[in-house]
């Protein structure tokens, strides 16, 4: 059985559709305060909060859990900011708490939810895996804390770990069971879908004098399904008795907010107005990940290598959605 915490959420729940696709039996652990119950559709739930260590350890004595995928975690960068114990106590503290049950069930095996927001503001573009890590919001911080503490316990108690360090995780799963849904929406895509449906007045742009070719940001958009294989081909090396490993997983190629915003224009065939507005703090300029380690190591490689097959996925969904 494979453990999927946060498995009702983004990212988790498409995880949990390939894991199951590939034939392993999942429990998905989820507190529900963000997944959806319509994501649930693979495995069995325990409606289970990480800070409970009682419910985590019977969860553990119930199921024979041979590794863990661990995706819970709070996600807006900005709320990090202004509340930064509610993501320290859940994104760290929680994630202890995990690895604590995991250590007590000698469960050896985990993949880890990490973020190119632990690289902070990049110094070279495209960024490696060697890239100084500064990160600048305890969103970033928290997820980089808990790189360190695995180096350690896989040290120390010979925790197996892969940490995947995301890009920007786009798209929906393209047989449309499930998708992206977050309350409130921060993101580009969706929220530029929003606009397409006519949900949304306009698309505002964060920002038009960043030092890029049209001054507005860039970023590395990867498809959620192609995080979803990654992860599964992180589990096949960790079972294959490879070495703990951090990756990151991205396409390789930047794409500017007014890029994607014409883009989704093709994609939709709707009139999106976009309006220049003032920049969000806390955004660099350009983020965009090589991903050549995954790619040799993991023998992963992206199937949705162009923005225009992300966001058809996310317009399909969108509208299922909405
Ligand atoms: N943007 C706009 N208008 C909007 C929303 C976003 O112009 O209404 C811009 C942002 O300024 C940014 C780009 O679009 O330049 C992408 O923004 P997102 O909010 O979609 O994604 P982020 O790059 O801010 O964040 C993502 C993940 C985080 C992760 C971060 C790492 O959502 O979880 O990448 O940098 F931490």
């Amino acid at each position: 059985m494979i453990l999927v915490t946060g498995g009702a959420g983004y990212i988790g729940s498409h995880a949990n559709k390939e894991l199951n696709s590939a034939g392993y039996e999942t429990v998905v652990l989820d507190n529900m305060s963000y997944g959806h119950e319509d994501f649930l559709k693979w495995g069995v739930l325990e409606k289970v909060d990480l800070a409970d260590l009682e419910s985590l350890r019977n969860v553990f004595q119930k199921y024979k859990i041979d590794a863990v995928m661990h995706f819970a975690a709070f996600t807006y960068v900005g709320e990090s900011v202004e509340d930064p114990q509610k993501y320290y106590l859940n994104n760290l503290r929680n994630t202890l708490n995990l690895l604590q049950v995991m250590n007590e069930f000698k469960v050896r095996k985990l993949v880890f939810s990490s973020t190119c927001a632990t690289y902070g503001n990049p110094q070279e573009i495209p960024i490696t895996e060697t890239h100084p890590q500064n990160p600048i919001s305890p969103y970033g911080k928290g997820k980089f804390m808990v790189e360190k503490v695995l180096e350690d316990y896989s040290a120390a108690y010979g925790l197996c770990y892969v940490s995947l360090r995301y890009f920007n995780a786009a798209g929906a799963d393209p047989e449309g069971d499930i998708g992206e849904r977050h309350n409130p929406e921060t993101h580009l895509i969706p929220l530029i879908l929003d606009a397409a449906m006519g949900k949304r007045e306009d698309i505002k742009i964060f920002g038009t004098d960043y030092p890029t070719p049209d001054g507005t940001c860039i970023r590395d958009y990867i498809h959620v399904t192609d995080l979803a294989d990654a992860h599964i081909k992180a589990l096949k090396y960790l079972e294959n008795g490879g070495k703990s490993e951090v990756f990151n997983l991205g396409n390789g190629n930047g794409f500017s907010v007014r890029e994607v915003i014409e883009e989704a224009r093709k994609v939709t065939g709707k009139k999106i107005k976009a309006t220049e507005t003032v920049r969000r703090p806390g955004d660099p300029p350009i983020l965009v990940g090589s991903s050549d380690k995954a790619r040799k190591i993991l023998k992963w490689k992206p199937k949705y290598d162009d923005l225009s097959q992300i966001i058809s996925t996310a317009w399909e969904w969108h509208k299922k959605d909405n």
